[in-house]
């Protein structure tokens, strides 16, 4: 099957075009078997702020069970079995190390929201140890590891889901149904942003110190180059550093970006430049506040922009995802979307030399809808296609390659060059420097397992 059958598939599922029961991944159609009493038996790793938000999607599913809990922080494997035994009535499993969940044979599927350095890892060994999979976005670290996931998901004939669940919010989906009719006419600029003023302290600056006691802080480091410990590189800010992630760009932008490569039926750009730095926030980041990424398609450029040091609104929105056609524009984010026709003008300078002449008339009709919050609907597409093998919404591969627009614009921000992407092999052409940031060396006794 090729990946664009699966992008198409991806997308006819997720708005509701057919059930798209069939199987797709070669396990039989049929309900895959779940525990004696029919619950799909789950366990965690990274217990931590997003973890517990899943947590409030996952543990209402009454045909799901948590029995094990892998967090190298003691504090959030202990408040999260408190939370399992008050909605559930059992007392999981905790264990710093998620390797021995893994052997367990009585767990079907494992959550994994740890920070983005430790998506790759967990996930593939636990395909190959026989797990389902939800993991969170974006979906690894840099570009190999996503393609080392696809890999391990299709050769051991697993689901792995990913936590872009904007796909599963059914207001995304008529949004992506009316860019797709052609309604807007032709689609030709997109813009994605995310805007709000930090500065100019931002996280602060605090020296490196001693891990606290409760903390395995060498798992925590895990692939990412060893260093010592500091707060503002630990739990929930990590996501501004390189080592362990890629900053708002692919913390926010690979949401936005998710929903604009749908939109587009596009599997990535041509190309991608980006101009940006830390010009705002004098704190411990080593990842822009400020960024303007332009990525072209076949006749459709989509431009991210990212500040942090004003918040300004654009549009009425603080995020959001603009699509102009010449017909009109459609406005989306997660409270809600707005169709606004356009009018078509006869400048001064063309009636002057030509006179007067009709102007085209625009049949599009304004349209909104009010926001949806797809995050159950997300864990209960992964919940049943755990039983039923079909694709999940945002299946491995496609989350991969919105993951990869975050990736290529951080890199073309690095090498401060345009880049040309060939979306087939996944390299830039011509490019051995750019290449060279597809990957990195993981740190010793975290390298991927061969697929
Ligand atoms: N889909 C969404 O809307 C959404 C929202 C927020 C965060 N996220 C993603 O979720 C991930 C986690 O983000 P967060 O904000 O919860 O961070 P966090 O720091 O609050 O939580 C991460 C947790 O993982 C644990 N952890 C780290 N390494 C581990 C390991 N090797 N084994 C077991 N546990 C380990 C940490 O101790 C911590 O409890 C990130 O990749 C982020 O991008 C997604």
């Amino acid at each position: 099957m090729s990946s664009e059958d699966l992008t198409r598939r991806g997308f006819v599922r997720a708005v509701g075009v057919t059930a798209g029961a069939a199987s797709v991944l070669g396990a039989p159609a049929i309900g895959r078997a779940a525990s004696a009493n029919g619950k799909i038996r789950l366990g965690i790793i990274g217990a931590g702020s997003r973890g517990g938000q899943l947590l409030d999607s996952f543990l209402p599913q009454p045909d799901v069970e948590l029995i094990a809990i892998a967090d190298v922080d003691d504090r959030h494997a202990g408040e999260t079995v408190e939370r399992v035994k008050k909605a559930k009535g059992n007392t999981p499993d905790i264990a710093r190390d998620y390797r021995p969940m893994l052997d367990r044979k009585d767990i079907d599927a494992v959550i994994i929201a740890t920070p983005d350095h430790w998506h790759a890892l967990p996930a593939i060994q636990a395909v190959m140890a026989g797990k389902d999979v939800y993991v969170e976005k974006p979906v690894g670290h840099n570009v190999a590891e996503g393609k080392a996931m696809i890999a391990a998901a299709r050769k051991y004939n697993k689901i792995m889901a990913v936590g872009t669940q904007q796909r599963s919010s059914s207001h995304f989906q008529k949004a992506v149904e009316i860019v797709r009719s052609g309604k807007l006419g032709k689609v030709f600029w997109v813009q994605t942003w995310n805007f709000e003023n930090i500065s100019p302290t931002g996280m602060g600056r605090y020296p490196d110190g001693e891990a606290p006691s409760y903390v395995d802080y060498d798992r925590w480091l895990g692939p990412a180059p060893k260093r010592a410990f500091n707060p503002n590189r630990f739990h929930l800010l990590f996501r501004w550093f390189f080592d362990y992630a890629g900053g708002m760009m692919s913390d926010w932008g690979v949401h936005l970006n998710d929903i604009v490569l749908w939109a587009l039926d596009a599997k990535g750009p041509q190309t991608v430049s980006t101009t940006g730095g830390i010009f705002t926030t004098d704190d411990d980041r080593d990842t822009p506040d400020t960024l303007q990424v332009v990525y072209e398609f076949p006749g459709t450029m989509l431009t991210y922009s990212m500040r942090k040091g004003n918040g300004l609104k654009f549009n009425g929105h603080d995020y959001g995802i603009l699509i102009c056609g010449t017909d009109g524009s459609l406005l989306l984010d997660r409270g809600g979307f707005e169709v606004i026709p356009d009018t078509t003008v006869l400048p001064y300078g063309i009636r002057c030399v030509h006179g007067d002449r009709p102007i085209r008339k625009i049949s599009l009709q304004h349209e909104s809808a009010k926001g949806v919050d797809g995050q159950g609907a997300h864990v209960r597409n992964f919940l049943d296609c755990f039983k039923s093998r079909a694709l999940p919404a945002s299946d491995i591969e496609i989350a991969h390659r919105s993951t990869n627009t975050c990736h290529l614009g951080n890199i073309a921000l690095k090498v401060g060059r345009k880049l040309a992407w060939d979306t087939a092999t996944e390299t830039f052409k011509n490019d051995p420097e750019a290449n060279a940031l597809l990957s990195r060396e993981p740190r010793k006794g975290f390298e991927l397992p061969n697929i």
